[in-house]
């Protein structure tokens, strides 16, 4: 592996003991600032989660929540070992690619947002990359059309860059080794562990993709799912863990691994190389940072669109001040015209800054947001054609969250695109291989797998990052406490989800369990239409809306799961909508 910045800084420990000492000389956990109160909620009648209805997991000093009961439990272990939130964050990334093989991965990529509890923030982009063999139109066939090749089968995957990734943050920010954080994952994958009825669930339904290609060896033996309560074990994954914790990220960059996966590629008329992993490279980046209404928001830049998309939303927002109130037609179709404007500049501009010159000043800036404020009509919707003409006058994934008993705080989202990504599974090293080629705008102007229509900015190029929506995020209160730790999954859904919760928290005051149970909207721009949640539109908002001109249909909106500081501790919350395999949990 090429040398990464994180080989270079080694940062000294003793701010987290200085952090540590302060926390117990206060005798409590979480800051002990006071917190606005939160307000009673009403939700459209028959909506699935009647509001104030739903538990939060909640404890004193710190919590994890993830979308898998398994993952969470490994964090939690190391962070009762005495862990900081970074030791547990990268725990759980590694139990995940065992326990949920759907999303979790080594053979994908993804991001984390890490704030101190001295106030350091960081960012790290561990997002693939496209191989050095990419070209901008692989994926048209002879008479120029798009074909499946970005989605499914061997073309599909860039670089994976999450071992790089996780090894990285350890090493800046973390107090243990990769052995002592890897050693659930390793137990897990080894000695394996009993399957639950949402493993059993999501291999069946993604069945026909698993039996494709070799992973049917470990999914489906005999053709059939691993049957609930039997214990599944992945002695080629173990073996590949092992020598991580043993030899670091190098062992997978430039040992066994990488020979055994740039075999099964040339095999099979892959192009990702020994020469592709040996130069993968995780990058710092600095975070994007947005005030809304006096909170302070740390997301991620580039090469995600999540921070900045979030960010200029909540700029559009913001000149309105107080907002309508949360399920008013009034209040949804502001929400949507913030995104549609904030996603037609994400689809067109944003993508990897190392390739293109991405105007992440002006797009978070609050001049921009106001302007963008004054083009929106409050009666009437306007198309996606007609705001671009305004302005320029002028499947699968997951993510996980953790605060440690110091204030520590990690946000961390983690994919390997759709569910299983390629399907590919590359059986020397038990691993899965991602899709995220389908990222980027395999044919500029033409709908990728989430219907997003992106231009030229994010086109195929070798070494290049695919644009993300992924939003790890955390938000401080205005005394500069943290209040939230929060990201999701679900494509560009993450963008509109996690920033319903924000939206929810800070400026509906819900508490965390509302939040996460209130019905949620989405708009990308293009396709033109605001997609809601089945029962999740009183009907007269919906008539009110219509009326306004906009095109409404029904559809799931993302799967988030985060963490918020309340008196005396944390609140943590999975998706309600969620398969039931997620957990919050502290202690
Ligand atoms: O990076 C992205 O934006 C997508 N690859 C995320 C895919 C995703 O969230 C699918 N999960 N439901």
């Amino acid at each position: 592996m090429a040398p990464s910045q994180s080989s270079i800084v080694s940062r000294p420990r003793y701010h987290h003991l200085l952090a540590a000492i302060v926390l117990l000389a206060a005798g409590c956990a979480a800051p002990a600032t006071d917190l606005p109160p939160r307000a009673a909620q009403s939700f459209p009648d028959g909506w699935r989660f009647p509001a104030g209805t739903l538990q939060p997991a909640a404890a004193t000093n710190a919590m994890i929540t993830s979308d898998n009961r398994i993952a969470t439990e490994a964090g939690l272990e190391i962070l009762r070992q005495g862990g900081n939130a970074v030791d547990a964050a990268v725990a759980t990334g590694f139990a995940l690619a065992v326990a949920y093989p759907e999303a979790g991965n080594l053979g994908g990529g993804g991001y984390m947002v890490i704030r101190m509890a001295d106030g350091r923030t960081a960012a790290i982009d561990y997002r693939e990359v496209a191989p050095l063999a990419a070209s901008r139109d692989m994926y048209l066939d002879e008479n120029g059309e798009l074909t499946d090749r970005s989605v499914v089968g061997y073309l599909a995957s860039g670089v994976p860059g999450a071992v790089a990734g996780m090894a990285a943050a350890l090493e800046r920010y973390g107090s243990m080794s990769l052995e002592q954080v890897m050693a659930p994952a390793i137990r897990l994958a080894e000695d394996g562990f009993v399957v639950d009825s949402a493993l059993h669930r999501s291999v069946s339904n993604d069945s026909a993709l698993i039996a494709r290609f070799a992973g049917a060896s470990v999914f489906l033996p005999d053709g059939h799912p691993p049957a609930v309560g039997s214990r599944l074990t992945q002695p080629a994954l173990a073996r590949t863990l092992r020598a991580i914790a043993e030899g670091g990220a190098d062992a997978f960059y430039d040992g066994w691994p990488a020979d055994s996966l740039a075999a099964d590629m040339a095999r099979n008329g892959g192009i990702i190389t020994k020469e592709d992993m040996g130069r993968y490279e995780p990058a710092w980046r600095e975070p994007v940072r947005t005030d809304y209404r006096g909170y302070s928001l740390i997301s991620m830049p580039p090469s995600s669109s999540g921070g900045v998309t979030i960010a200029e939303t909540l700029n559009i927002l913001e000149p309105h001040g107080d907002l309508p109130a949360p399920g008013s037609a009034a209040y949804i179709s502001l929400l949507a015209a913030a995104y549609q404007r904030a996603f037609m500049d994400r689809n067109e501009k944003l993508a990897d800054p190392d390739f293109v010159q991405v105007p992440i000043e002006e797009l978070t800036s609050k001049e921009y947001g106001e302007r963008l404020y004054s083009t929106i009509t409050p009666e009437r919707w306007t198309a996606t054609p007609d705001v671009a003409r305004t302005i320029r006058e002028g499947m699968e994934t997951t993510n996980y969250a953790v605060v440690d008993s110091m204030g520590n705080a990690v946000a961390t989202t983690t994919t390997i695109n759709s569910l299983y990504g390629s399907g590919v599974y590359i059986s020397a090293v038990g691993i899965f291989m991602n899709n995220e080629m389908d990222d980027f705008a395999a044919q500029p102007g033409k709908p990728n797998q989430f219907g997003l229509v992106q231009g030229e900015a994010n086109a195929v190029q070798p070494g290049k990052r695919m644009l993300s929506a992924m939003s790890p995020t955390i938000v401080l209160d205005p005394s500069g406490e943290l209040l939230l730790v929060v990201g999701s999954r679900g494509g560009p859904r993450i963008i509109t989800g996690t920033s319903q919760i924000i939206l929810n928290v800070i400026a509906h005051r819900m508490s965390l369990a509302d939040a996460f149970g209130a019905p949620r909207v989405h708009h990308q721009a293009l396709p033109d239409v605001l997609v809601h949640e089945e029962g999740g539109l009183a009907p007269e908002v919906a008539t009110a809306l219509r009326e306004m001109g906009l095109e409404l249909s029904v559809g799931s909106n993302g799967l988030p799961n985060g963490i918020m500081r309340v008196d005396g501790g944390w609140h943590g919350m999975v998706d309600p909508r969620g398969d039931g395999g997620g957990l919050a949990a502290g202690y």
